[in-house]
């Protein structure tokens, strides 16, 4: 059992291996360091507190039994869930940190042993710890369970965009601020139910209205605001609970979200502030379906496996764009033997990551690093986009939009503004994907139909294992 100094000492360990954890995890030679880190973190963190001095010797049962449901069905969840579903997935692991923090304010309002003691100044701040608490709880519940949703394709991509929602959102804002000061003002609990009650009712409806007003297209900036949001859900039931320790890991993980939505932001060119007010950078256009097929605009160019094989003979300089189509066809490790082949050919390799490829932050760095390819050739999109006019050949494996350049050329398209890979300005490049299907944001592209570039089609897969086979021979 964990004495009090014991469980503070056990606290500022475990504080410090998650701040040297979230260090390791940037950057890609110490991730592996990281994630140990912050591993060894939460075992002492979990231990501390379960036999810590808060936890009395009937509780724990209790939560051990929680835990091993808890823990078995997340453990199941993880082995079973697919690369290509594992936003959906964070999505819906967000929308339990919010879920837990409005229960532990309920809970904690109604149970008068979590009161006891406060007065004057402190017991406002108690209540108020309790009325914030619950609302960021209530907007990280409903808008996660809307991103899984929207993720998932359970809900259409189409931004919903009501009459004046900028208006509602600000009349919501009004009436929480109203019943918050009923609340501080109640002198039962029965009284201060009820503003509690409206509060919650509005913060889930205001959950729902701002991830229904994003785009497709916007998903990557909200799964991150909504991993910000559920720190900050995670800091507040730390005040709940008067646990510090709860409190610093909710910080770290609402500010490192926050710095990591400000980092999408900027990779899509949209508004940090409007994000956070949500519903933003939809009003010019909605996007069609994803995957949907693209009005066909002009004349394409196909090519076969053995042709795609000549062409990497005889170029210098070889730039692969993957994107989510990698990431659903598991070819990372084929395009690294073909990597491999090349470079041992003098050819000059290298891989070029979008930050919002695939379906989540970092999703082309993790496939790459599974296929053992070296980091040294992996760039970011700012790297490389000066060296495509001075490249030969360019492999764009099952990426679309990321490669569009109706980003640049099309003010109305629902991607415009959002910085892509330059890949029409090498000699020749060459899309690999099944059909003429748009990507996530649901546009058509026009580098299909420019005379540089070449499609070949096929699962990604299967047809660089056809490259390989016609390297090889
Ligand atoms: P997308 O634009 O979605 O394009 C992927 C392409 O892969 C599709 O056009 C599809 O065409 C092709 N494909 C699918 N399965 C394939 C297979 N088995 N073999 C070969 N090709 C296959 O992907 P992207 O270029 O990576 O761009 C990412 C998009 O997702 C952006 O719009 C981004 O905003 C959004 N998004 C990103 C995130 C994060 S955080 N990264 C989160 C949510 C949304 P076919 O059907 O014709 O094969």
């Amino acid at each position: 059992m964990f004495s009090t100094e014991l469980a503070t000492v056990s606290y500022i360990g475990a504080t410090i291996l998650f701040i040297l954890s979230l260090g390791g995890l940037s950057n890609q030679q110490t991730a592996l360091r990281g994630n140990l880190y912050g591993m060894i973190g939460m075992t002492i963190a979990v231990l501390a507190t379960v036999f810590g001095p808060q936890v009395t010797g009937a509780g724990i049962p209790w939560i051990i039994g929680a835990m091993l449901i808890g823990g078995s069905i997340g453990l199941y969840a993880a082995r079973t869930v697919q690369m290509t579903q594992m936003p959906e997935l964070v999505a819906l692991m967000h929308s339990m940190v919010g879920l837990a923090a409005m229960l532990v304010g309920f809970s904690t309002f109604i149970d008068p042993e979590a009161s006891k003691g406060f007065v004057g100044a402190a017991k406002s701040i108690h209540e108020m710890e309790i009325y914030i608490g619950i609302l960021i709880g209530a907007v990280t519940f409903s808008g996660s369970i809307v991103a899984f949703g929207k993720l998932s394709g359970r809900i259409g991509g189409n931004p919903l965009l009501l009459p004046g929602r900028h208006w509602l959102n600000l009349a919501g804002l009004l009436v929480v601020i109203w019943f918050g000061r009923e609340f501080m003002n109640a002198h039962t609990i029965a009284d201060g139910m009820m503003p509690l009650m409206v509060m919650t009712v509005i913060a889930l409806l205001f959950g729902i209205h701002m991830v229904m007003a994003i785009g497709g297209a916007d998903m990557p900036v909200v799964v991150s605001m909504l991993n910000s949001y559920s720190g900050w859900a995670a800091a507040a039931t730390g005040f709940m609970l008067s646990n510090d320790l709860l409190i610093v890991t909710g910080a770290l993980v609402g500010s490192s979200g926050a710095i990591l939505s400000y980092i999408m932001c900027k990779a899509m060119a949209r508004s940090f502030i409007s994000v956070i007010a949500g519903g933003f950078g939809t009003a010019s256009a909605a996007p069609a379906p994803a995957g949907g097929p693209a009005q066909p605009a002009g004349e394409v160019f196909p090519i076969l496996a053995l042709e795609t094989a000549e062409l990497m003979r005889e170029a210098k300089s070889v730039i692969i764009v993957p994107g989510y189509g990698m990431a659903v066809a598991q070819a990372q490790h084929t395009v690294y033997e073909i990597t491999k082949l090349l470079r041992a050919k003098g050819v000059n390799v290298r891989f070029g990551i979008h930050p919002v490829a695939g379906r989540m932050p970092g999703h082309m760095n993790v496939l790459l690093a599974e296929a053992k390819v070296p980091y040294d050739i992996v760039f970011e999109m700012d790297e490389l986009n000066d060296d495509f006019p001075k490249t030969d050949l360019v492999m764009v494996i099952g990426a679309n939009d990321i490669v569009n350049p109706g980003a640049q050329d099309d003010p109305n398209s629902p991607i415009a503004g959002m910085p892509v890979l330059e890949v029409w300005k090498a000699k020749t490049s060459i899309v690999m994907k099944r059909s003429m299907a748009s990507g996530y944001a649901g546009v058509d592209n026009p580098l299909f139909y420019k005379e540089n570039n070449r499609m070949l089609f096929g699962d990604a897969k299967k047809m660089l294992d056809e490259v390989l086979t016609a390297l090889k021979a």
